[in-house]
């Protein structure tokens, strides 16, 4: 069956009323397997099945890609259909920003909202967050999931929801790739064949930095470089963290974290990595 489309608040609510779990799915649309495995996995945590569609601005700085940012919504819903998503609401700007974009409200991610992703891109996860917050007002889902390929965006989401006490649960999905180990990622149309042929050196790093975890944090990013610069793939950064984004800890879970632009776009990617004690 199609899912029902909400444009509105109003509608949303008509909609969800009586509904009583609601599993969720934020997106911005251009939808590809990575969703579809999204959409899968909340698929049981819930009886009502929700997405959203909606290309948030204020996650684009100036000169980012908003508007290029591809909207194919007949395909999207094609695909909510074969996953059988319940309903999909896909806002317009001013349902989602009714006071225009300079908000006097919005969600400041604190310090892990500076380093990483946020280093390069200052206002993006205030956006993000900011969007989020508001789609959980407006979707009340009990369970929302959340790719683990945006790692950092899933940290800060999961601490969000807790610190404002949402009551939404959140739930991380593991990575969907390409048969070359690259990410899936709606940005990765812009690749050329070329930078085709390189992207996949970020999965290999990744792995080649986890094969050597044992081995401590020194070797796991050196073995990470390494295969980078194999592949003339300069990273913006390579980054070992504890689960959390933290300082990693010898012994434990670790995350290694690798952003860089291959061709126009700019990719990035992560693999948990268990951490040894090093040399
Ligand atoms: O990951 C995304 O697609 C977006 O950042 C999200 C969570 C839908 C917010 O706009």
């Amino acid at each position: 069956m199609p899912p029902a489309i909400a444009r509105t608040r109003a509608e949303l609510r008509t909609i969800l009323e009586g509904s009583q779990r609601v599993s969720f799915v934020p997106t911005m649309g251009a939808l590809h397997d990575g969703h579809r495995q999204l959409m899968q996995h909340a698929r049981p945590f819930g009886d009502v099945l929700v997405a959203s569609v909606f290309v948030n601005p204020t996650q684009f700085a100036p000169g980012e890609d908003f508007d290029a940012y591809p909207r194919t919504f007949d395909a999207d819903l094609a695909t909510c259909e074969s996953v059988g998503v319940d309903v999909v609401f896909a806002p317009e700007v001013e349902t989602m920003y009714p006071h225009g974009l300079i908000e006097t409200v919005s969600i400041d991610p604190g310090p892990l909202g500076a380093i990483l992703e946020g280093a390069s891109r200052p206002a993006h996860f205030r956006g993000v967050l900011t969007v989020v917050s508001k789609l959980f007002g407006l979707v009340r889902p009990d369970v929302a999931v959340f790719g683990e390929k945006d790692y950092q965006q899933l940290v800060l989401i999961r601490q969000m929801a807790t610190e404002l006490a949402t009551g939404v649960e959140i739930v991380g999905c593991p990575t969907e790739r390409e048969a070359s180990g690259l990410a899936r990622s709606s940005r990765n149309v812009y690749l050329s064949d070329d930078d085709r042929r390189r992207a996949p050196a970020l999965h290999a790093a990744l792995q080649a930095g986890a094969a050597v975890g044992p081995d401590g944090a020194e070797a796991v990013l050196a073995a990470a470089r390494r295969v980078l610069d194999d592949a003339a793939v300069t990273p913006d950064y390579v980054a070992l963290t504890d689960a959390d984004l933290g300082e990693p800890v010898p012994g434990q879970q670790a995350r290694l974290l690798i952003a860089a632009r291959v061709g126009e776009p700019r990719l990035i990617d992560n693999i948990s990595v268990n951490l040894g004690l090093g040399a």
